[in-house]
């Protein structure tokens, strides 16, 4: 039997008080680990999602588990420093797991599209992702060792290779593709300092972001995804507990699509 966890391991997640990145959080603290770490801006957002962590922590035997939320706006610098700042308080110069998964996106016609949407976008998506990184970097190589490397998961989508945007997400999926290309260099970078990285694509899942879309689109997601359902939350904790895992410790520069195959199927690809 192959026992995945992340047993004594710290972990930093952007975006954890909810949707994907408290679905990681989660799979996390309920497998084994000593810290974990989550933010966002709302303070209030952060206490909830702590608590249902904490919760979920003592019901897996694991009441160990310190969970912190530190809430900060990563696209701006100054906070970005203070929320690495404070949670090294924590962590205390050492860190395994870094989930960049804090993301958003702004859809609206050409005509009414303008610059400074993109803007604001990609400084969230691809400024702070990499800011974070930058930061977090030492931590993560002070934590290594050679038959478990730390690990940095970047939240990219299955859009960044796929094409047609009938809303009009311009700067979400030039934001998708800097992130997943970003992966893949930095992968062949870090991996000499035994850190690996790997990206993860999503199709949709449910969420805040995502729900709006999903359900304009009515049922035709399920209808030609050849899975014909949406992910859902075990999908993604299963994926994101195995890459932090021991087990996938050879497993670096990776894209990894999960959404049923959906990108392989022309009209979920195209709506
Ligand atoms: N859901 C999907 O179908 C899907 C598909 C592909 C990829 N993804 C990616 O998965 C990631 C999570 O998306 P989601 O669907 O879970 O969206 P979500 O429910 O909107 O969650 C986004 C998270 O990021 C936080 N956040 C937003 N702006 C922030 C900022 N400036 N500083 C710090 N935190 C910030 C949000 O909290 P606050 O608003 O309180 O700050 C929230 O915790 C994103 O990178 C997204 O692109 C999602």
């Amino acid at each position: 039997m192959v026992d995945f966890n992340v047993n004594g391991k710290s972990a930093v997640i952007t975006g954890g008080t909810r949707g994907l990145g408290l679905y990681c959080a989660e799979a996390l603290v309920v497998n084994g680990a000593s810290i974990v770490i989550i933010t966002s801006r709302k303070a209030k957002a952060g206490e909830e999602a702590r608590q249902y962590l904490l919760k979920k922590a003592e019901e897996a035997n694991n009441s160990k588990c310190q969970v912190i939320s530190i809430p900060a706006d990563l696209s701006n610098d100054q906070d970005c420093l203070r929320f690495f700042e404070d949670s090294n308080k924590f962590l205390k110069g050492k860190l395994d797991i870094l989930i960049a998964n804090a993301g958003a996106t702004w859809g609206a016609p050409l005509e009414q599209h303008q610059p400074e949407h993109l803007r604001k976008v990609l400084n969230l998506n691809v400024v702070a992702l990499y800011h974070t990184i930058k930061l977090f970097v030492p931590l993560l190589e002070k934590a290594t060792n050679l038959q478990d490397p730390s690990r940095i998961l970047l939240m990219s989508s299955i859009i960044s290779v796929t094409t047609s945007d009938h809303v009009g997400v311009y700067g979400y999926l030039a934001s998708k593709a800097a992130v997943t290309h970003l992966g893949r260099n930095l992968a062949v970078q870090f991996g000499s300092r035994n850190i690996n990285v790997n990206s993860i694509a999503p199709g949709f899942f449910p969420s805040k972001m995502a729900n709006g879309l999903i359900e304009a689109a009515g049922s035709l997601m399920t209808d030609t995804n050849p899975r014909h359902r949406l992910g859902e939350k075990e999908d993604l904790q299963n994926l994101v507990l195995f890459l932090c895992s021991k087990q996938s410790n050879y497993l670096n520069g990776v894209f990894i699509p999960i959404d049923g195959g959906a990108h392989l199927n022309q009209p979920a690809a195209h709506f």
